[in-house]
C-alpha cells in the first residue's frame, strides 16, 4: 500500500479522521512530515519509519514526551508557543503499522525560522518560552518527571565514531574518504576531549531543568505567536543543553537579560557548554556518515555532504570554544 493510503486508513481506524487533504511537506531529519486536512480542521503528521535505526530512539521517546508536552499546554503559561497533541480515540500518543509510527497533533499556519535570524521579538520570545520551561521543572508532578529521560553524559556516539574512523572509514575508496580523512585526528581529540568532560560532568552536582534539547531553529516556527515544536528529544539537563544553541550567537546577551526574568543562572557551567557544544557536532557528523555510508541518505547527498563539511570545518576551528563562550556571557 503507498503511503498516502496507509495514512488515510491509519487515520479513520485511530482518529476518526475522514481525510479530505494530504500533502507531503519537507520533513526534518527524523520523519517524514505531511498536512493533513479534514472537513473541519488541519493536522501535521509525523511518520517515522520503524526500519531506520538510528529513529528507534525518538520512537521510543514518544510516550514519554507527549503527555509532558500536553501538560506544558494545558497547564503553563507556554499554551501559545507548544503545539497540542492529538491522542487517538484510543488515548494512544501514537499508533503504528508494520513499517512506520505515526504521531499527529495541530497545524501550525505559519514558517520555520530555518536559515533566517531571529528578530530581537523573536529572541525576546524564545527566551521567555525557555525560561517557563525551565522554571516549570518544580511545577511537574512527581510520574510525569519520573517518565523523561534523565542526562547522563553518555557519549556513545563517540564511541562508535572512534571505532569507524579506526576500522571503517578506509575500507571504502569514497567521498566520505575523502572528506572525513584529513579530520581523523581532530575527531580522536575531539573525543578524547569528550571522554574527559563526560567524566568530569557526571561526577558534578548539577541543578537538572526540563529541557527542550533540540531548539535549533528548524525546529521554531512563526505563526501568531513563536512555536517551539519537536520534543522528542526532551530530557532532564543541565540548562546548558539548552542554551547553548543561544549563547554562541550575537544575541546571547540580549537573550539572558530575558531568560533571566524567569530562571535562575548565576554560575554558568563552562565544561557543560564545551560537552554540549561539541555533542552537537559530533552526534552530526556520526548521524551523517551513517545516513552517507550504512543508512540510506534521508536529504539529498549535496546537502549530507555540505553539512558534513562544513560541521567538521567548525569542529576543527572549535579550539578557542571556552573563551570566546566566556566573553559572552
Ligand atoms: N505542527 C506543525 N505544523 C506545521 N508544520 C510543522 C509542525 N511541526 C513541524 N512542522 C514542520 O516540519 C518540519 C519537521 O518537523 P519536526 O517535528 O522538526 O521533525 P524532525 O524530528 O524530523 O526534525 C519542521 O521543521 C517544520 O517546518
Ligand atoms: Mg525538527
Amino acid at each position: 500500500m503507498d503511503i498516502n493510503n496507509r495514512i488515510v486508513t491509519m487515520l479513520k481506524e485511530n482518529y476518526n479522521i475522514e481525510v479530505t487533504r494530504i500533502e507531503q511537506q519537507t520533513g526534518g531529519w527524523s520523519a517524514l512530515a505531511f498536512f493533513i486536512e479534514d472537513k473541519e480542521r488541519n493536522y501535521f503528521l509525523k511518520v517515522y519509519n520503524k526500519n531506520k535505526p538510528s529513529v528507534v530512539q525518538w520512537i521510543d521517546a514518544i510516550d514519554g514526551c507527549t503527555p509532558l508536552v500536553k501538560w506544558l499546554h494545558d497547564y503553563t503559561e507556554l499554551n501559545n508557543n507548544i503545539v497540542n497533541p492529538i491522542f487517538t480515540k484510543f488515548d494512544g500518543n501514537k499508533c503504528e503499522d508494520e513499517s512506520f509510527v505515526y504521531l499527529l497533533s495541530e497545524y501550525v499556519e505559519g514558517a520555520t525560522i530555518g536559515e533566517n535570524p531571529l528578530s530581537t521579538n523573536q529572541v525576546n520570545e524564545l527566551a521567555r518560552i525557555l525560561g517557563l520551561l525551565h522554571q516549570s521543572t518544580s511545577k511537574v508532578s512527581n510520574k510525569l518527571r519520573e517518565q523523561q529521560t534523565v542526562e547522563d553524559f553518555g557519549i556513545e556516539y563517540c564511541d562508535l565514531l572512534s571505532s569507524f574512523i579506526h576500522y571503517d572509514l578506509d575500507k571504502k575508496d569514497d567521498v566520505v574518504l575523502e572528506i572525513v580523512k584529513p579530520y581523523c585526528n581532530c575527531l580522536l581529540d575531539k573525543i578524547d576531549r569528550m571522554m574527559f568532560l563526560s567524566k568530569t560532568l557526571y561526577n558534578k552536582a548539577h541543578k537538572y531543568v526540563l529541557c527542550h534539547a533540540d531548539a535549533h531553529n528548524w525546529n521554531i516556527m512563526q505563526g501568531e505567536n513563536l512555536m517551539l515544536i519537536d520534543w522528542e528529544c526532551v530530557k532532564l539537563a543541565p540548562q546548558e543543553q539548552d542554551l547553548i544553541l543561544v549563547v554562541t550567537e550575537p544575541y546571547a546577551k540580549q537573550f539572558l537579560k530575558v531568560y533571566k526574568k524567569y530562571m535562575n543562572y548565576d554560575t554558568p557551567d563552562i565544561d557543560a557548554y564545551e560537552f554540549y557544544f561539541l555533542k552537537r557536532k559530533l552526534e552530526d557528523i556520526w548521524e551523517w556518515i551513517k545516513d552517507l555510508r550504512f543508512e540510506g541518505l534521508v536529504k539529498s547527498e549535496d546537502i549530507t555532504l555540505k553539512l558534513l563539511r562544513s560541521t567538521l570545518i567548525e569542529c576543527s576551528q572549535a579550539d578557542s570554544f571556552r573563551t570566546d563562550i566566556e566573553k559572552a556571557l
